[in-house]
């Protein structure tokens, strides 16, 4: 059975670009492949070095990850700092990557200009500490969103250095995966880019929000002055609600708001209440679970503590023949 990995980092609630761009995936994949899936709370050190937040943020995503459906029975759900053979992997493959590589990954560019005042080691060894994630459980397939596109070329890159190096076929290639082919970015609500945590307030929609939040965020979402002449290409922000749309609501509303704007008789207004509502129903069921789940800390305990021997005991197999393989042999 092909192994699945991913992760997501624990900087905060999960917003639906992390479900429509990873977590459904996840949910998918867990009766199909050997999976593991984890708390990235070591990579949000680079953003977030304070322990203030740590373990409240630790919890919620574990708590949206069991309110999304993941099964602890079916998979292995972990934390990363409970898997110190992560950290041990990390060093290794820091001796083979290079700074050069690292300085020109698209996501150390973005955090600079991000963080001018903490430009630290860590956030350039960051698709370092991911491929090491990755390929701890010698994974093939890397559930993620479009973002992460990049990273998993630089894992790959990583894997097959050090079997060249070592000359031995023992990582395999990992790759992104989505069931439908192509990787998915889910846009924001600011008219920009893509759905993020630290994109600003009011940009993403949070699985924990309220409805009435969901509403008041849709609401006040950027839109033009509308379409001046029939089948007009739609503007950024426009095109970010059909998106959207196209990921929450049914391919009948879809084309009812598409015929309406390419004959400039859209209103806004009715496409944004038509939107809420739509992610309102989506997000229903995992919004009720996660109420659940979070006052149950017996469970949550329990769950942690079983992912993190499961993930050790497959860890702990990869850094023992890593070890042997990269010449440490005890006498
Ligand atoms: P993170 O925490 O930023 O995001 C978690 C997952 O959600 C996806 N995602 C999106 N997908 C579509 N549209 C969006 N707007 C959107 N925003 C976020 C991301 O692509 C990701 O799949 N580096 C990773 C965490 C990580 C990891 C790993 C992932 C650490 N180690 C090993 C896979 C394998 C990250 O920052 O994700």
């Amino acid at each position: 059975m092909e192994t699945v990995v991913s992760g997501i980092r624990s900087t905060g609630n999960l917003h639906l670009g992390n479900y429509y761009g990873a977590i459904q995936n996840f949910v998918k994949m867990q009766n199909e492949y050997n999976c593991f899936f984890f708390i990235a709370d070591l990579h949000s050190l680079t953003t977030h070095p304070t322990p203030a937040d740590l373990h409240g943020n630790v919890k919620q995503v574990l708590v949206e990850y069991l309110a999304a459906g993941l099964d602890p029975e079916k998979v292995t759900l972990y934390i990363q700092s409970d898997v110190p053979e992560t950290t041990e992997l990390y060093l290794y493959l820091n001796m083979n990557a290079y700074v050069g590589e690292l300085e020109r990954s698209t996501s150390f560019k973005d955090k600079i200009r991000a963080q001018p005042d903490n430009v630290n080691a860590g956030l350039l060894t960051y698709p370092v500490l991911m491929a090491a994630d990755i390929i701890l459980h010698r994974a093939t397939k890397v559930p993620v969103g479009k973002d992460q596109e990049q990273h998993l070329e630089m894992s790959r890159t990583f894997a097959n250095r050090f079997n060249r190096l070592y000359n031995h076929d023992y990582f395999p290639e990992p790759y992104a995966f989505n069931f439908s082919e192509n990787l998915v970015k889910i846009p924001g609500l600011d008219g920009k880019g893509k759905m993020g945590k630290s994109e600003g307030e009011g940009n993403a929609v949070y699985l924990s929000d309220s409805p009435e939040a969901i509403r008041k965020k849709v609401m006040r979402a950027v839109t033009d002055s509308g379409p001046t002449a029939d089948n007009q290409e739609k503007p950024q922000e426009i095109q970010n609600l059909f998106d959207l749309i196209k990921v929450v609501s049914s391919a009948d509303t879809y084309e009812h708001f598409d015929n309406l704007y390419n004959t400039c008789n859209i209103r806004y207004g009715d496409l944004k209440k038509q939107l809420a509502e739509d992610i309102i129903i989506a997000t229903a069921p995992i919004r009720d679970r996660i109420k659940d789940i979070s006052t149950d800390s017996a469970y949550l305990r329990q769950v942690a503590r079983h992912g993190a021997i499961k993930a050790r005991e497959s860890a702990s197999k990869t850094i023992k023949d890593v070890r042997e393989i990269i010449g440490f042999r005890s006498f």
